[in-house]
């Protein structure tokens, strides 16, 4: 899994606890150039600096992935500094975690915007340069969510769901082209994601990792060692596919 040469961006980089950050000091590791893009461009700068000072390649910016002319402007300051990206990871993400009575239109549009509209949108814009170079890898997170429905995520759920099928179809239209695209499907891993969505009900921890058949919660580095699998040329007649990484949620 060697990444030299190779340019990656991966969005929503910035949490320290999180999977795209995980993610972008896996690829970094890899010999990646990295850049790590979230609404907070301080601390995606603070995360980028942590992989500098371990000698890695890593820079920041600022990014709202729901934003069209956002995508276009960190893809023309990547490709000026660095060369358009090699590699896509849409990481980015939140969860309104609400019953359908209960759900606002207006949260459930922002659901979808954040999770399933930023990954078109960050697809479209990478897809130029990617079929210029004929190579290409776009690596969707999307979640168990998108796999098997979760009473109270309807909202979370219609978005990864969204996410597995669009990168299917993806895959299909770029599958000539050089270009690959998966779809990774963490099951439940102790980020801030999920600090907050059982904040309420902290006897949930126990619950939740007596409800896994490997009997715990996941890691960040159990995703990222997906992500730079499919990220790499290891995974080279890998297109279209779904991973779960869940110690074994969905299998059941
Ligand atoms: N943690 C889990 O158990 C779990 C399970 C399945 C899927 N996921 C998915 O993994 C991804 C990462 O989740 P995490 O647990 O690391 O969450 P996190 O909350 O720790 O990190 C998400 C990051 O996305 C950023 N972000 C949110 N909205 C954004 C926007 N509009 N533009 C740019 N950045 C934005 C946040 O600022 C944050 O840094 C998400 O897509 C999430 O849905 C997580």
């Amino acid at each position: 899994m060697n990444l030299e040469g190779q340019v990656a961006l991966v969005t929503g980089a910035a949490s320290a606890a999180g999977l795209g950050f995980a993610t972008a000091r896996k690829l970094a590791r890899l010999g990646a150039k990295v850049w790590l893009t979230d609404l907070s461009e301080t601390a995606a700068a603070e995360r980028a600096a942590e992989l500098v000072a371990e000698g890695l390649s890593a820079r920041a910016l600022r990014q709202d992935v729901t934003s069209a002319e956002g995508w276009a402007e960190v893809l023309a300051t990547i490709t000026a500094e660095t060369g358009a990206p090699d590699i896509l990871v849409n990481n980015a993400g939140i969860a309104v975690l609400r019953w359908t009575q209960d759900l606002e239109p207006a949260e459930w549009q922002r659901q979808i915007d954040v999770n399933l509209t930023s990954v078109y949108l960050g697809c479209r814009a990478v897809l130029p340069a990617m079929r210029a170079k004929g190579q290409g890898s776009i690596v969707n997170i999307s979640s168990v969510a998108g796999l098997v429905g979760i009473p109270g995520a309807s909202a979370y759920a219609a978005s990864k769901g969204g996410v597995r099928l669009y990168s299917k179809s993806l895959a299909m239209e770029c599958a000539r082209d050089g270009i690959r695209v998966n779809s990774v499907h963490p099951g439940v891993i102790w980020t801030d994601m999920q600090q907050v969505a059982i904040k309420d009900n902290p006897d949930q921890f126990d619950a939740i990792n007596a409800s896994i058949p490997m009997g715990r919660m996941g890691e960040p580095d159990d995703i990222a060692e997906m992500v730079a699998f499919l990220a790499s040329p290891a995974s080279k007649y890998v297109t279209g596919g779904e991973f779960a990484v869940d110690g074994g949620l969905t299998a059941q």
